[in-house]
């Protein structure tokens, strides 16, 4: 099971930030199908990244099966 919480990342961008993702709570079942929607720039790519590993978001928690992977 995934479970998302509270998780916000932000880009340092040159001399500004980005605060390129928002999510406070999301769960999914194992073997459940899911859709990602949004336009261009609403962060879909940095929600990935993150659930993968690639990204340690900023602030908050991502954990597969109970293991807390940020
Ligand atoms: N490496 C980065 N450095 C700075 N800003 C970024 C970076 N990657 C993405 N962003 C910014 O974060 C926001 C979300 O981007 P992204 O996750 O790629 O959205 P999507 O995949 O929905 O198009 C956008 O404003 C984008 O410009
Ligand atoms: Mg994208």
């Amino acid at each position: 099971m995934l479970e998302i919480k509270d998780i916000v990342q932000i880009y340092q961008d040159g001399q500004s930030q980005v605060t390129a993702l928002t999510l406070p709570s999301f769960q999914a079942e194992r073997g459940s199908a899911w859709c990602i929607t949004g336009p261009s720039g609403s962060g879909k790519s940095t929600l990935l990244h993150c659930i993968s590993g690639l990204l340690r978001p900023t602030k908050g928690t991502i954990c597969w099966d109970g293991k807390v992977m940020t």
